[in-house]
């Protein structure tokens, strides 16, 4: 039985909600937990269908899980094999950080690659590179890594490209290695920075200064405890809704420091952006004006809002550009705006012209990756007439209570089932 959103949108959002833990920092730390056998207890974990997966993972490989309340994780055990199930990687691209954990604690890792995904073909050349710098030995056989290292030794690290998975998968494997690592031109992500405070933690020996990450590897790590960080980008979905609705309302749980590039876009666009001290309050009384928007490594403007920026300005004054320079094609949303009577063309694989009209239409359309169904929840809520959205797996993964949170905002939305 599949499900879909109807959404009758042209309502005014209104009120207070509170954002998760992050998606992006709960992955990295979960798979962070196989590097001791010690207890480790997680805080504040998005209950997510991703990190249910990434739960199975672990579990899977040896441990043992508690989850005390809805949103506490207590992890226990050692870990019993060092062969990642194949089924749970191509579900989940982040499954791919437990290679070096295994590697660090086993020696030895079997890991299928991951699959492209709707945004690109996602290559994790980086992350093979950066483990042979520190002494793996890397072999592939039917669609799976093979990675051996006796011994994880330091080294230093160039990143082509601060690429956030690499950069978490490289701290997991130095924190093991013999001697000093650096990585240069690593990922700033807050969900970055949420790891390595993570594996500080856990008795890491990490240095930070912006893009260069400095490890002194020790033996063994212990347990302890830690809350992941708010999901910024969750909270940024649902600043971009209040303001695409021409609302009034505010976002509880964020660090608005991790949103300051958003912020600083909405204001510019004529839209009101209150900062307090882990709140953002939203207050869209004009029309948005058109924007300029490049996606870029943090603390550039965050891939993950570009999908759901878009939907904004496809009801903006005037024509919008959006480049999308961190993934090969990240705009499954466009055709599916095109519905509701969004005018956007598409100039080149990278780049969006987006030109405002003064309303959207309700229409049938389908999410076909977490972001791209995020922006088509927007618009509708911000068109006139009724939208249904279908392909909610997608949407699940990525946002949780989604629904319970539009409606405590005064949205009209609901699941309901779709008739085969
Ligand atoms: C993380 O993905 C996030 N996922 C993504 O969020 C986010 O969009 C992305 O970082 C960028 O911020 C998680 O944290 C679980 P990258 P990741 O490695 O680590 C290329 C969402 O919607 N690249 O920084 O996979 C890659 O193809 C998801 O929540 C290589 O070429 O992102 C991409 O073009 C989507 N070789 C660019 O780097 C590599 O070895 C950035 O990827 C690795 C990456």
């Amino acid at each position: 039985m599949t499900e879909q959103l109807l959404i009758r949108g042209g309502k005014p959002l209104e009120g207070r909600i509170k954002v998760p833990g992050a998606k992006n920092s709960a992955l990295p730390l979960l798979a962070a937990s196989l590097l001791t056998d010690d207890p480790v207890v997680l805080k504040n974990v998005p209950p997510l269908k991703d990190v249910g997966t990434m739960l199975s993972m672990i579990r899977e490989l040896g441990k043992n899980i508690e989850t005390t309340d809805q949103r506490t994780v207590r992890i226990t055990g050692g870990i019993a094999k060092n062969s990642a199930p194949e089924e749970l990687v191509r579900r989940m691209r982040a499954s791919f950080l437990v290679l070096s954990p295994l590697l660090g604690r086993v020696r030895e890792a079997v890991v299928p690659l991951p699959g492209g995904c709707n945004i690109g073909t996602r290559p994790v050349d980086l992350h093979l590179n950066g483990l042979s710098r520190l002494g793996t030995e890397i072999g592939q056989a039917d669609g799976k890594i093979i990675a051996r290292a006796k011994k994880l030794r330091g080294n230093e690290i160039f990143l082509d490209y601060p690429s956030v998975g690499t950069t978490e998968q490289l701290l997991m494997a130095a924190v093991g290695a013999e001697g000093e690592t650096v990585i240069f031109n690593g990922a700033q992500e807050p969900e970055v920075r949420d790891l390595v405070n993570f594996l500080v933690e856990l008795g890491a020996d990490i240095e930070v200064d912006g893009s260069i990450l400095t490890v002194r590897g020790a033996d063994e790590l212990h347990g302890g405890e830690y809350e992941v960080l708010p999901d910024r980008i969750a909270g940024g979905t649902y600043m971009i809704a209040i303001a695409a609705t021409g609302g009034h309302a505010t976002v509880d749980e964020v660090r608005p420091s991790t949103l300051k590039q958003l912020t600083l876009k909405m204001r510019k666009s004529g839209i009101t952006v209150n900062e307090g001290v882990n709140s953002v309050e939203v207050i869209g009384d004009n029309r948005p004006k058109n924007l300029e928007v490049r996606t870029l490594p943090y603390p550039g403007f965050p891939t993950d809002l570009q999908a759901p920026i878009s939907a904004l300005l496809t009801i903006a004054e005037g024509k919008s550009v959006v480049k999308e320079t961190v993934f090969d094609s990240r705009f499954g949303h466009v055709a599916e705006l095109r519905k509701m009577g969004a005018d956007i063309s598409v100039p080149n694989s990278s780049t969006l012209f987006i030109n405002g009209t003064d309303g959207l239409r309700g229409a049938k359309v389908e999410a076909t990756d977490i972001r791209a169904g995020a922006s088509l929840v927007i618009a509708g809520l911000a068109s006139s007439g009724t939208t249904e959205v279908s392909g909610l797996e997608h949407i699940d993964r990525g946002y949780s209570q989604l629904v319970e949170n539009f409606q405590d905002l005064n949205a009209e939305l609901e699941r309901s089932k779709i008739d085969e």
